[in-house]
Protein backbone atom coordinates (compact mmCIF):
# COMPACT_ATOMS: atom_id res chain seq x y z
CA UNK A 1 0.00 0.00 0.00
CA UNK A 2 1.05 3.53 -0.82
CA UNK A 3 1.30 5.73 2.29
CA UNK A 4 1.86 9.51 1.83
CA UNK A 5 3.03 11.62 4.86
CA UNK A 6 4.18 15.51 5.28
CA UNK A 7 5.73 17.42 7.69
CA UNK A 8 4.95 21.60 7.77
CA UNK A 9 6.73 23.19 4.81
CA UNK A 10 8.95 25.35 7.07
CA UNK A 11 9.33 29.08 6.66
CA UNK A 12 13.11 30.11 5.84
CA UNK A 13 12.61 33.28 7.55
CA UNK A 14 15.36 31.63 9.92
CA UNK A 15 17.65 28.50 10.75
CA UNK A 16 15.54 25.47 11.81
CA UNK A 17 14.97 25.23 15.43
CA UNK A 18 13.86 22.66 17.92
CA UNK A 19 10.09 22.78 17.37
CA UNK A 20 11.10 22.18 13.56
CA UNK A 21 13.35 19.23 14.32
CA UNK A 22 10.74 17.72 16.68
CA UNK A 23 7.81 17.75 13.70
CA UNK A 24 10.29 16.17 11.50
CA UNK A 25 11.81 13.33 13.43
CA UNK A 26 8.16 12.37 14.46
CA UNK A 27 7.11 12.06 10.86
CA UNK A 28 10.87 10.29 9.78
CA UNK A 29 10.02 8.04 12.81
CA UNK A 30 6.37 7.30 11.06
CA UNK A 31 7.56 6.85 7.78
CA UNK A 32 9.96 4.53 8.82
CA UNK A 33 7.64 2.53 10.95
CA UNK A 34 5.31 2.21 7.76
CA UNK A 35 8.39 1.49 5.30
CA UNK A 36 9.03 -1.56 8.01
CA UNK A 37 5.11 -2.30 7.64
CA UNK A 38 5.68 -3.41 3.76
CA UNK A 39 4.26 0.05 2.46
CA UNK A 40 5.62 2.36 0.17
CA UNK A 41 5.83 5.50 1.84
CA UNK A 42 6.35 9.12 0.20
CA UNK A 43 7.85 11.22 2.86
CA UNK A 44 7.65 14.89 2.20
CA UNK A 45 9.20 18.08 3.83
CA UNK A 46 10.54 21.11 2.31
CA UNK A 47 10.26 24.80 2.79
CA UNK A 48 7.60 27.59 2.73
CA UNK A 49 9.87 30.46 1.07
CA UNK A 50 7.34 33.38 -0.46
CA UNK A 51 5.17 35.92 1.68
CA UNK A 52 5.99 39.47 3.38
CA UNK A 53 8.18 37.77 6.11
CA UNK A 54 10.55 36.40 4.37
CA UNK A 55 10.56 39.17 2.05
CA UNK A 56 11.52 41.58 5.18
CA UNK A 57 13.91 39.24 6.39
CA UNK A 58 16.05 39.38 3.48
CA UNK A 59 15.87 42.44 3.32
CA UNK A 60 17.19 43.13 6.87
CA UNK A 61 20.25 40.90 5.70
CA UNK A 62 20.56 43.20 2.49
CA UNK A 63 20.46 39.69 0.34
CA UNK A 64 18.21 39.28 -2.42
CA UNK A 65 15.42 37.07 -1.34
CA UNK A 66 16.43 33.96 -3.43
CA UNK A 67 19.79 33.70 -2.22
CA UNK A 68 18.16 34.16 1.43
CA UNK A 69 16.05 31.32 0.73
CA UNK A 70 18.95 29.37 -0.86
CA UNK A 71 21.09 29.75 2.15
CA UNK A 72 18.42 28.75 4.75
CA UNK A 73 17.04 26.25 2.60
CA UNK A 74 20.70 24.35 2.71
CA UNK A 75 20.57 25.09 6.37
CA UNK A 76 17.56 22.72 6.73
CA UNK A 77 18.83 20.21 4.58
CA UNK A 78 21.96 19.73 6.34
CA UNK A 79 20.16 19.14 9.65
CA UNK A 80 17.78 16.69 8.39
CA UNK A 81 20.64 14.68 6.83
CA UNK A 82 22.57 15.15 10.93
CA UNK A 83 19.12 13.72 11.77
CA UNK A 84 18.95 10.85 9.46
CA UNK A 85 15.42 11.99 7.83
CA UNK A 86 14.62 9.92 5.37
CA UNK A 87 12.46 12.02 3.49
CA UNK A 88 11.97 11.24 -0.37
CA UNK A 89 11.00 14.74 -1.58
CA UNK A 90 12.09 18.18 -0.60
CA UNK A 91 9.73 20.79 -1.89
CA UNK A 92 10.56 24.40 -2.47
CA UNK A 93 7.91 26.96 -3.04
CA UNK A 94 10.35 29.20 -4.88
CA UNK A 95 11.11 26.42 -7.85
CA UNK A 96 9.35 26.72 -11.14
CA UNK A 97 7.75 23.47 -11.14
CA UNK A 98 5.80 24.74 -7.83
CA UNK A 99 5.24 27.75 -9.90
CA UNK A 100 3.78 25.52 -12.74
CA UNK A 101 1.49 23.51 -10.09
CA UNK A 102 -0.04 26.86 -8.62
CA UNK A 103 -1.16 28.16 -11.87
CA UNK A 104 -2.54 24.84 -12.89
CA UNK A 105 -4.65 24.57 -9.64
CA UNK A 106 -5.44 28.12 -9.69
CA UNK A 107 -7.48 27.57 -13.06
CA UNK A 108 -9.42 24.77 -11.66
CA UNK A 109 -10.54 26.85 -8.43
CA UNK A 110 -11.21 29.59 -11.30
CA UNK A 111 -13.32 27.11 -13.30
CA UNK A 112 -15.21 25.96 -9.76
CA UNK A 113 -16.36 29.51 -10.16
CA UNK A 114 -14.88 29.90 -6.55
CA UNK A 115 -12.81 33.19 -7.07
CA UNK A 116 -13.94 36.59 -6.86
CA UNK A 117 -12.40 40.18 -6.61
CA UNK A 118 -13.30 41.73 -3.16
CA UNK A 119 -11.28 44.19 -0.27
CA UNK A 120 -9.94 42.89 2.78
CA UNK A 121 -9.22 45.32 6.14
CA UNK A 122 -8.23 44.53 9.08
CA UNK A 123 -5.19 43.86 11.36
CA UNK A 124 -2.42 41.61 9.76
CA UNK A 125 0.50 39.75 11.83
CA UNK A 126 3.38 39.06 9.00
CA UNK A 127 4.74 36.47 11.67
CA UNK A 128 2.02 34.32 11.09
CA UNK A 129 1.02 35.92 7.54
CA UNK A 130 -2.74 35.74 8.74
CA UNK A 131 -5.57 38.65 9.59
CA UNK A 132 -6.22 38.57 12.60
CA UNK A 133 -9.56 38.60 14.61
CA UNK A 134 -9.06 41.58 16.93
CA UNK A 135 -11.42 44.39 18.47
CA UNK A 136 -11.95 47.36 15.74
CA UNK A 137 -11.44 49.67 18.21
CA UNK A 138 -8.28 48.22 19.36
CA UNK A 139 -5.79 51.22 18.34
CA UNK A 140 -2.55 48.86 18.26
CA UNK A 141 -3.09 45.43 18.81
CA UNK A 142 -0.78 43.09 19.46
CA UNK A 143 0.07 39.31 18.25
CA UNK A 144 -0.41 36.77 20.72
CA UNK A 145 2.33 34.73 19.04
CA UNK A 146 4.71 37.12 18.22
CA UNK A 147 4.03 39.61 20.74
CA UNK A 148 4.18 42.29 18.18
CA UNK A 149 2.44 44.78 17.01
CA UNK A 150 -0.05 43.77 14.20
CA UNK A 151 -0.36 46.15 10.83
CA UNK A 152 -3.44 47.60 9.73
CA UNK A 153 -4.49 46.34 5.69
CA UNK A 154 -6.80 47.67 3.59
CA UNK A 155 -6.33 46.50 0.29
CA UNK A 156 -8.10 44.56 -2.91
CA UNK A 157 -7.90 40.73 -2.88
CA UNK A 158 -9.09 37.87 -4.48
CA UNK A 159 -11.27 35.80 -2.14
CA UNK A 160 -11.59 32.40 -2.32
CA UNK A 161 -15.41 31.14 -1.65
CA UNK A 162 -14.42 29.21 1.66
CA UNK A 163 -18.41 29.66 2.65
CA UNK A 164 -19.68 27.29 0.15
CA UNK A 165 -18.25 24.22 1.55
CA UNK A 166 -19.58 24.81 4.87
CA UNK A 167 -21.58 21.74 4.97
CA UNK A 168 -18.58 19.46 3.56
CA UNK A 169 -16.30 20.56 5.86
CA UNK A 170 -18.26 20.36 8.43
CA UNK A 171 -19.28 16.23 7.55
CA UNK A 172 -15.15 15.98 6.65
CA UNK A 173 -14.21 17.37 10.46
CA UNK A 174 -16.24 15.21 11.80
CA UNK A 175 -14.69 11.68 10.30
CA UNK A 176 -13.26 9.36 12.80
CA UNK A 177 -9.43 10.11 12.30
CA UNK A 178 -9.64 12.67 10.17
CA UNK A 179 -8.29 15.55 12.73
CA UNK A 180 -6.22 14.15 16.16
CA UNK A 181 -5.91 14.52 19.17
CA UNK A 182 -9.67 14.93 20.11
CA UNK A 183 -9.09 18.03 21.22
CA UNK A 184 -8.46 19.76 18.68
CA UNK A 185 -11.07 18.06 16.92
CA UNK A 186 -13.17 19.85 19.07
CA UNK A 187 -11.30 23.31 18.53
CA UNK A 188 -12.11 22.96 14.99
CA UNK A 189 -15.77 21.68 15.19
CA UNK A 190 -16.40 24.73 17.28
CA UNK A 191 -14.31 27.29 14.69
CA UNK A 192 -16.18 25.74 11.77
CA UNK A 193 -19.52 25.83 13.58
CA UNK A 194 -19.53 29.55 13.52
CA UNK A 195 -20.02 29.60 9.89
CA UNK A 196 -16.47 29.87 7.30
CA UNK A 197 -15.78 33.16 6.18
CA UNK A 198 -14.45 33.37 2.50
CA UNK A 199 -10.80 34.48 2.94
CA UNK A 200 -8.14 36.30 0.67
CA UNK A 201 -5.85 34.43 -1.20
CA UNK A 202 -3.64 36.91 -3.02
CA UNK A 203 -1.87 40.15 -2.10
CA UNK A 204 -1.38 43.29 -3.96
CA UNK A 205 2.21 45.62 -2.78
CA UNK A 206 4.03 42.17 -2.57
CA UNK A 207 6.28 41.29 -4.97
CA UNK A 208 7.51 37.84 -3.30
CA UNK A 209 5.49 35.40 -4.16
CA UNK A 210 3.84 33.38 -7.06
CA UNK A 211 2.42 35.75 -9.87
CA UNK A 212 -1.72 35.35 -10.41
CA UNK A 213 -2.47 34.73 -13.90
CA UNK A 214 -4.76 37.38 -15.49
CA UNK A 215 -4.14 39.89 -11.81
CA UNK A 216 -0.54 40.80 -12.24
CA UNK A 217 -0.23 43.48 -9.54
CA UNK A 218 -1.34 40.31 -7.44
CA UNK A 219 0.79 37.57 -6.16
CA UNK A 220 -0.73 34.93 -4.24
CA UNK A 221 -1.24 34.53 -0.52
CA UNK A 222 1.93 32.36 0.74
CA UNK A 223 -0.34 30.20 2.46
CA UNK A 224 -2.68 29.62 -0.63
CA UNK A 225 0.92 28.77 -2.35
CA UNK A 226 2.26 26.87 -0.03
CA UNK A 227 -0.57 24.44 1.19
CA UNK A 228 0.03 23.21 -2.72
CA UNK A 229 3.43 22.56 -2.12
CA UNK A 230 1.76 19.23 -0.47
CA UNK A 231 0.67 18.29 -3.96
CA UNK A 232 3.99 19.52 -5.88
CA UNK A 233 6.03 17.24 -4.21
CA UNK A 234 3.75 14.31 -4.40
CA UNK A 235 3.14 14.56 -7.98
CA UNK A 236 4.76 11.15 -9.53
CA UNK A 237 6.24 13.59 -12.53
CA UNK A 238 8.42 15.72 -10.72
CA UNK A 239 10.10 17.35 -13.58
CA UNK A 240 7.15 17.84 -15.64
CA UNK A 241 4.01 18.51 -12.55
CA UNK A 242 0.67 18.24 -14.20
CA UNK A 243 -2.13 17.91 -12.52
CA UNK A 244 -3.85 14.35 -13.76
CA UNK A 245 -4.79 11.03 -12.35
CA UNK A 246 -1.79 9.37 -13.78
CA UNK A 247 0.86 11.70 -11.79
CA UNK A 248 -1.43 11.90 -8.55
CA UNK A 249 -0.78 8.27 -7.73
CA UNK A 250 0.56 9.43 -4.32
CA UNK A 251 -2.47 11.66 -3.49
CA UNK A 252 -4.68 11.97 -0.85
CA UNK A 253 -1.70 12.25 1.67
CA UNK A 254 -2.23 9.98 4.66
CA UNK A 255 -1.25 12.38 6.87
CA UNK A 256 -0.30 15.83 7.48
CA UNK A 257 1.74 16.35 11.13
CA UNK A 258 1.80 19.95 12.02
CA UNK A 259 1.50 22.12 15.45
CA UNK A 260 -1.38 23.22 16.39
CA UNK A 261 -1.28 26.69 15.65
CA UNK A 262 -1.71 25.69 12.07
CA UNK A 263 -4.14 23.14 12.43
CA UNK A 264 -7.00 25.48 10.87
CA UNK A 265 -5.35 25.74 7.16
CA UNK A 266 -5.00 22.17 7.26
CA UNK A 267 -8.12 20.88 8.63
CA UNK A 268 -10.56 23.29 7.01
CA UNK A 269 -8.83 26.07 4.38
CA UNK A 270 -6.71 23.03 2.65
CA UNK A 271 -9.71 20.32 2.04
CA UNK A 272 -12.03 22.93 0.89
CA UNK A 273 -9.07 24.31 -1.51
CA UNK A 274 -8.88 20.36 -3.01
CA UNK A 275 -12.73 20.03 -2.81
CA UNK A 276 -13.09 23.13 -5.24
CA UNK A 277 -10.28 21.91 -8.03
CA UNK A 278 -11.97 18.59 -7.61
CA UNK A 279 -9.13 16.66 -5.49
CA UNK A 280 -9.49 14.53 -2.78
CA UNK A 281 -8.89 15.87 0.98
CA UNK A 282 -6.07 14.28 3.01
CA UNK A 283 -7.15 11.60 4.57
CA UNK A 284 -5.90 12.54 8.46
CA UNK A 285 -4.06 15.87 10.01
CA UNK A 286 -2.54 15.16 13.32
CA UNK A 287 -2.06 18.87 15.12
CA UNK A 288 1.05 18.28 17.89
CA UNK A 289 1.59 20.72 20.68
CA UNK A 290 4.45 23.38 21.73
CA UNK A 291 7.73 22.80 22.77
CA UNK A 292 9.05 24.57 25.69
CA UNK A 293 12.42 24.83 27.91
CA UNK A 294 12.52 24.35 31.65
CA UNK A 295 8.95 25.34 31.56
CA UNK A 296 9.59 28.43 29.54
CA UNK A 297 8.84 29.05 25.77
CA UNK A 298 11.51 29.03 23.53
CA UNK A 299 12.73 32.86 22.59
CA UNK A 300 15.57 35.07 21.43
CA UNK A 301 14.67 37.54 23.35
CA UNK A 302 14.45 35.17 26.57
CA UNK A 303 17.98 34.01 25.73
CA UNK A 304 16.72 30.29 26.11
CA UNK A 305 16.48 28.90 22.61
CA UNK A 306 18.26 25.30 21.46
CA UNK A 307 19.82 25.28 18.89
CA UNK A 308 19.02 21.68 17.63
CA UNK A 309 22.78 21.56 16.09
CA UNK A 310 24.44 22.26 19.34
CA UNK A 311 22.24 19.17 21.18
CA UNK A 312 22.95 16.72 18.27
CA UNK A 313 26.81 17.70 18.68
CA UNK A 314 26.47 17.38 22.64
CA UNK A 315 24.02 14.44 22.80
CA UNK A 316 24.27 12.69 19.26
CA UNK A 317 21.66 11.91 17.04
CA UNK A 318 20.29 8.70 19.21
CA UNK A 319 19.62 10.95 22.44
CA UNK A 320 18.07 13.74 20.42
CA UNK A 321 15.57 11.86 19.22
CA UNK A 322 14.90 8.82 21.59
CA UNK A 323 14.47 11.84 24.03
CA UNK A 324 11.73 14.10 21.41
CA UNK A 325 10.18 11.01 20.77
CA UNK A 326 9.80 8.67 24.23
CA UNK A 327 8.99 11.63 27.02
CA UNK A 328 6.88 14.51 25.31
CA UNK A 329 3.33 12.97 24.74
CA UNK A 330 2.90 13.78 20.90
CA UNK A 331 -0.14 16.00 20.89
CA UNK A 332 0.36 17.74 23.74
CA UNK A 333 2.57 20.27 24.86
CA UNK A 334 6.31 19.46 25.92
CA UNK A 335 8.92 20.65 28.17
CA UNK A 336 12.51 20.04 27.29
CA UNK A 337 14.66 19.82 30.23
CA UNK A 338 18.35 19.12 30.08
CA UNK A 339 18.24 17.11 33.08
CA UNK A 340 15.68 15.01 32.18
CA UNK A 341 17.11 14.31 28.75
CA UNK A 342 20.84 13.32 30.44
CA UNK A 343 18.68 10.58 32.61
CA UNK A 344 16.29 9.04 30.27
CA UNK A 345 19.17 8.92 27.11
CA UNK A 346 21.78 6.86 29.87
CA UNK A 347 19.25 5.02 31.80
CA UNK A 348 17.15 4.07 28.62
CA UNK A 349 19.24 3.40 25.97
CA UNK A 350 22.57 3.09 27.69
CA UNK A 351 22.18 1.17 30.97
CA UNK A 352 19.20 -0.70 29.98
CA UNK A 353 19.99 -1.64 26.37
CA UNK A 354 23.16 -1.03 25.81
CA UNK A 355 24.67 -3.26 28.75
CA UNK A 356 22.04 -6.01 28.39
CA UNK A 357 23.58 -6.61 24.68
CA UNK A 358 27.35 -5.94 25.75
CA UNK A 359 26.72 -8.38 28.87
CA UNK A 360 25.11 -11.06 26.73
CA UNK A 361 27.27 -10.92 23.64
CA UNK A 362 30.29 -10.83 26.08
CA UNK A 363 28.76 -14.24 28.19
CA UNK A 364 27.95 -15.95 24.91
CA UNK A 365 31.35 -15.20 23.35
CA UNK A 366 33.38 -16.60 26.68
CA UNK A 367 31.41 -19.38 26.92
CA UNK A 368 30.35 -20.89 23.76
CA UNK A 369 32.85 -19.83 21.59
CA UNK A 370 31.96 -16.85 19.59
CA UNK A 371 28.53 -17.71 18.29
CA UNK A 372 24.75 -18.58 19.70
CA UNK A 373 24.27 -21.07 21.93
CA UNK A 374 21.76 -23.35 20.38
CA UNK A 375 21.29 -26.17 17.99
CA UNK A 376 17.22 -25.43 17.25
CA UNK A 377 16.38 -21.84 18.08
CA UNK A 378 12.78 -21.75 16.59
CA UNK A 379 12.14 -24.08 19.84
CA UNK A 380 13.48 -22.36 22.62
CA UNK A 381 10.69 -21.64 25.38
CA UNK A 382 11.18 -18.73 27.67
CA UNK A 383 9.00 -16.26 29.70
CA UNK A 384 10.32 -13.20 27.01
CA UNK A 385 9.23 -14.96 24.64
CA UNK A 386 5.37 -14.66 25.66
CA UNK A 387 6.62 -11.14 26.91
CA UNK A 388 7.97 -10.25 23.49
CA UNK A 389 4.76 -11.14 21.81
CA UNK A 390 2.67 -9.17 24.27
CA UNK A 391 5.10 -5.91 24.33
CA UNK A 392 5.23 -6.09 20.06
CA UNK A 393 1.34 -5.77 20.11
CA UNK A 394 1.34 -2.85 22.33
CA UNK A 395 4.01 -1.59 20.99
CA UNK A 396 2.61 -1.70 17.44
CA UNK A 397 -1.58 -0.01 18.80
CA UNK A 398 0.69 2.79 20.57
CA UNK A 399 2.50 3.93 17.05
CA UNK A 400 -0.46 3.32 14.87
CA UNK A 401 -2.18 6.22 17.38
CA UNK A 402 0.87 8.30 16.86
CA UNK A 403 1.78 7.46 20.68
CA UNK A 404 5.47 7.42 20.48
CA UNK A 405 5.44 7.50 24.28
CA UNK A 406 3.50 4.44 24.75
CA UNK A 407 5.42 2.70 22.18
CA UNK A 408 8.66 3.61 23.67
CA UNK A 409 7.41 2.10 27.30
CA UNK A 410 6.75 -1.43 25.60
CA UNK A 411 10.49 -1.42 23.94
CA UNK A 412 11.71 -0.53 27.61
CA UNK A 413 9.57 -2.97 29.48
CA UNK A 414 10.79 -5.97 27.29
CA UNK A 415 14.62 -4.93 27.74
CA UNK A 416 13.72 -4.49 31.73
CA UNK A 417 12.13 -7.44 31.78
CA UNK A 418 15.04 -9.23 29.76
CA UNK A 419 17.83 -7.88 32.62
CA UNK A 420 15.66 -8.53 35.04
CA UNK A 421 15.48 -12.46 33.53
CA UNK A 422 19.05 -12.65 33.40
CA UNK A 423 19.31 -11.73 36.57
CA UNK A 424 17.60 -14.01 38.01
CA UNK A 425 18.74 -17.15 36.23
CA UNK A 426 22.68 -15.64 37.03
CA UNK A 427 24.54 -17.77 34.30
CA UNK A 428 27.68 -16.63 35.58
CA UNK A 429 26.57 -18.87 38.58
CA UNK A 430 25.03 -21.55 36.84
CA UNK A 431 27.85 -22.13 33.81
CA UNK A 432 29.78 -22.96 37.33
CA UNK A 433 28.21 -25.96 36.63
CA UNK A 434 29.04 -28.12 33.07
CA UNK A 435 26.10 -29.94 33.23
CA UNK A 436 23.72 -26.40 33.61
CA UNK A 437 25.02 -25.84 30.02
CA UNK A 438 21.69 -26.03 27.82
CA UNK A 439 19.86 -23.94 30.28
CA UNK A 440 22.69 -21.49 30.29
CA UNK A 441 22.59 -21.47 26.65
CA UNK A 442 18.85 -21.14 26.28
CA UNK A 443 18.96 -18.68 28.64
CA UNK A 444 21.59 -16.33 26.66
CA UNK A 445 19.90 -17.39 23.26
CA UNK A 446 16.56 -15.86 24.62
CA UNK A 447 17.70 -12.67 25.94
CA UNK A 448 19.98 -11.98 22.54
CA UNK A 449 16.66 -12.95 20.81
CA UNK A 450 15.00 -10.16 22.82
CA UNK A 451 18.16 -7.25 21.95
CA UNK A 452 17.26 -8.55 18.31
CA UNK A 453 13.44 -7.61 18.52
CA UNK A 454 14.35 -4.23 20.82
CA UNK A 455 16.40 -3.23 18.06
CA UNK A 456 14.01 -3.95 15.05
CA UNK A 457 11.48 -1.93 17.70
CA UNK A 458 14.14 0.87 18.09
CA UNK A 459 14.51 0.89 14.20
CA UNK A 460 11.53 4.11 13.68
CA UNK A 461 12.68 6.20 16.83
CA UNK A 462 16.76 5.49 16.88
CA UNK A 463 17.43 4.01 13.37
CA UNK A 464 21.63 4.62 13.86
CA UNK A 465 21.37 2.72 16.98
CA UNK A 466 19.08 0.27 16.02
CA UNK A 467 21.49 -0.72 13.28
CA UNK A 468 24.49 -0.21 15.54
CA UNK A 469 22.59 -3.36 17.70
CA UNK A 470 21.74 -5.43 14.60
CA UNK A 471 25.53 -5.09 13.52
CA UNK A 472 26.57 -6.81 16.73
CA UNK A 473 24.28 -9.57 16.21
CA UNK A 474 25.58 -9.93 12.87
CA UNK A 475 21.88 -9.32 11.45
CA UNK A 476 21.75 -7.51 8.05
CA UNK A 477 19.85 -4.67 8.77
CA UNK A 478 18.56 -3.67 5.12
CA UNK A 479 16.16 -6.97 5.16
CA UNK A 480 14.27 -6.29 7.97
CA UNK A 481 10.55 -5.66 7.80
CA UNK A 482 7.70 -6.31 10.76
CA UNK A 483 6.57 -8.92 8.88
CA UNK A 484 9.36 -11.23 8.21
CA UNK A 485 11.05 -10.02 11.46
CA UNK A 486 9.19 -10.01 14.71
CA UNK A 487 8.68 -13.58 14.86
CA UNK A 488 10.42 -14.99 18.13
CA UNK A 489 13.42 -17.17 16.96
CA UNK A 490 14.83 -15.93 14.17
CA UNK A 491 18.35 -15.44 15.33
CA UNK A 492 20.68 -17.57 13.45
CA UNK A 493 22.88 -19.78 15.57
CA UNK A 494 25.62 -20.48 13.37
CA UNK A 495 26.12 -16.97 12.05
CA UNK A 496 28.26 -15.83 15.06
CA UNK A 497 28.20 -12.45 16.59
CA UNK A 498 30.58 -9.76 16.68
CA UNK A 499 32.89 -8.53 18.99
CA UNK A 500 30.82 -6.21 22.06
CA UNK A 501 31.29 -2.68 22.23
CA UNK A 502 29.18 0.15 23.92
CA UNK A 503 26.26 0.85 21.42
CA UNK A 504 25.91 4.21 23.17
CA UNK A 505 28.16 6.58 25.58
CA UNK A 506 27.00 8.16 28.41
CA UNK A 507 26.07 11.97 28.57
CA UNK A 508 27.36 13.86 31.15
CA UNK A 509 24.89 16.45 32.76
CA UNK A 510 26.00 20.37 31.81
CA UNK A 511 23.62 23.20 33.35
CA UNK A 512 25.52 25.80 31.45
CA UNK A 513 24.90 23.76 28.02
CA UNK A 514 22.97 25.85 25.14
CA UNK A 515 22.07 29.16 26.69
CA UNK A 516 22.41 31.60 23.60
N1 LIG B 1 5.16 27.77 6.59
C1 LIG B 1 4.14 27.42 7.50
C2 LIG B 1 3.64 26.03 7.22
C3 LIG B 1 3.13 25.82 5.83
S1 LIG B 1 2.64 24.15 5.59
C4 LIG B 1 2.03 24.15 4.05
C5 LIG B 1 4.67 27.49 8.93
N2 LIG B 1 5.97 27.39 9.07
S2 LIG B 1 6.76 27.53 10.46
O1 LIG B 1 8.14 27.29 10.13
O2 LIG B 1 6.46 28.75 11.09
O3 LIG B 1 6.22 26.45 11.40
C6 LIG B 1 6.33 25.12 11.05
C7 LIG B 1 5.89 24.23 12.16
O4 LIG B 1 6.73 24.35 13.29
C8 LIG B 1 4.48 24.54 12.63
O5 LIG B 1 3.78 23.33 12.60
C9 LIG B 1 4.66 25.04 14.02
O6 LIG B 1 3.59 24.63 14.82
C10 LIG B 1 5.92 24.32 14.44
N3 LIG B 1 6.56 24.94 15.57
C11 LIG B 1 7.04 26.20 15.67
N4 LIG B 1 7.53 26.38 16.94
C12 LIG B 1 7.37 25.25 17.65
C13 LIG B 1 7.70 24.83 18.95
N5 LIG B 1 8.29 25.61 19.84
N6 LIG B 1 7.41 23.53 19.27
C14 LIG B 1 6.86 22.66 18.39
N7 LIG B 1 6.55 23.03 17.16
C15 LIG B 1 6.72 24.34 16.80
O7 LIG B 1 3.87 27.63 9.84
Amino acid sequence: MKYTITTPLYYVNDKPHLGSSYTTIACDAIARFQRLKGNTVLFLTGVDEHGQKIERTAASKKLQPQLHCDEITRKYKYLWDKLNISYDRFVRTTSKEHTSLVHQFYSKVLKSDDIYMGRQSGWYCVGCEEYKDVDKNDKAPICSIHKKELEWRDEENLFFKLSKYQDQIEKLIQIDGFISPKSRKNEIINFVSKGLRDFSISRVNLRWGIDVPGNEDHTFYVWFDALLGYLSGSLSYQDSPELTNNSLTNWPANLHVIGKDILRFHAVYWPAMLLSAGMKPPISVFGHGFLTREGQKMGKSLGNVLDPIQLLEYGGIDAMRWYLLRDIEFGDDGDFQMRRFVDIVNSDLSNTIGNLLNRTITMSKKWFNNSIPIDNSSVVESPLKDLSELKINEYMESFMKNNFKNSANSIIDLANSANHYLNEQAPWKLIKDVSNKDIVARDIYSVLESCRIIAILLNPFVPNLSIRILNQLNIDSTLITFEKSLNWGLLNPSNGLNNPTPVMNKLEFNEDLFYE
